[in-house]
């Protein structure tokens, strides 16, 4: 497995594998979102020969967001996003991100590697679901 910036030959990819991850209550990244945070070298991806399986999206600040973060279906339950999460907390010493109160799957994975729950926005998702912020900062304890 490589990982390494995503490009934009990986579009299609991109877009097929946050499609069959996320749906329209979910707010997902449109085509145009995506090429505006590719073409400012903000996408990991994680590659298999050459096959793009799943991806994190970070955008850099004092403590940097994890703008996304989707494997592909056939693909889940190898370790990838624990992998892209782990190269990204190399590049940035603190991070945060929201994720929904009901994505369990999701909030296992952040906890699991030392992520705190800092608070609640309510109704921050289009059907109204409540998000759980979620952060790791330089020198807290790594599970
Ligand atoms: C959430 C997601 C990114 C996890 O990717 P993944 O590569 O399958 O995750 P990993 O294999 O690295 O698993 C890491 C941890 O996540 C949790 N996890 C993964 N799959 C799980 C499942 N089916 N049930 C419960 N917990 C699970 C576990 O804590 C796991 O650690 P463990 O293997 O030591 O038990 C993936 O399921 C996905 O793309 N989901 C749809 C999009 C999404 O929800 N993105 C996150 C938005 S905030």
């Amino acid at each position: 497995m490589i990982f390494k910036n995503a490009t934009i030959k990986d579009l299609n990819a991109l877009i097929k594998i946050e499609q069959a991850s996320f749906c329209q209550k979910d707010d997902p990244l449109s085509r145009r979102a995506m090429s505006y945070h590719l073409k400012l070298n903000r996408i990991i991806g994680a590659y298999q020969e050459d096959e793009l399986l799943g991806y994190i999206l970070i955008i850099p600040n004092k403590i940097a967001r994890i703008y996304s973060l989707a494997i592909s279906p056939k693909a889940r339950g190898l370790n990838i996003a624990t992998k892209l999460i782990e190269k990204a907390l190399k590049e940035n010493a603190n991070l945060r991100l929201e994720v929904r109160k009901d994505n369990v799957i999701a909030i296992n994975l952040y906890e699991k590697l030392g992520f705190t729950c800092k608070g609640i926005k309510k109704r921050f998702y289009p059907d109204g679901c409540d998000s759980k912020i979620y952060q790791k900062l330089a020198n807290s304890p790594y599970m």
